[in-house]
């Protein structure tokens, strides 16, 4: 399976709307249902509205089904495993907290951490108080 994640994520990687950065990252997630969604970071001309491969490939997973997401991967041609903005970490805590997070680049270079080893001392929706 996870020979099947990294060339699902390698795969799409070739779909990135990345003209501004030329910058492609690939993602795959799978769910405990046994699906895999993918997702390729996709660029905006207004650039803060880019949004990373790994939230896609989340976003998607989160749209179609109700299913925990056990496993992420992510691929970029950098030169050590790929390493995933704060944004994306924030977005796998919340969602996928109990994930595998397994990264590469193109050469074979791999690194498995858990969400919270890519967060440690993260913020948490418990953390979430209201002033009356
Ligand atoms: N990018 C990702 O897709 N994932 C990351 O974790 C890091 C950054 C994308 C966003 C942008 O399109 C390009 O890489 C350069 O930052």
């Amino acid at each position: 399976m996870k020979k099947k994640l990294l060339d699902c994520a390698i795969e799409t990687r070739k779909k990135a709307e990345a003209k501004y950065s030329n910058f492609k990252v690939g993602a795959s997630v799978l769910c405990k249902s046994g699906t895999i969604y993918t997702g390729c970071n996709i660029e905006s001309s207004s650039y803060g509205l880019t949004i990373c491969a790994e939230r896609v490939a989340i976003f998607k997973a989160l749209s179609e089904e109700k299913s925990e997401i056990v496993e992420i991967h992510v691929v970029a041609n950098t030169k050590e495993a790929v390493s995933p903005c704060g944004a994306c970490r924030q977005i796998i805590l919340d969602y996928a907290q109990n994930a595998v997070i397994v990264l590469h680049n193109l050469e074979g270079a791999v690194k498995q951490f858990s969400a919270t080893d890519l967060l440690p001392y993260h913020f948490k929706d418990k953390d979430l108080t209201y002033d009356k």
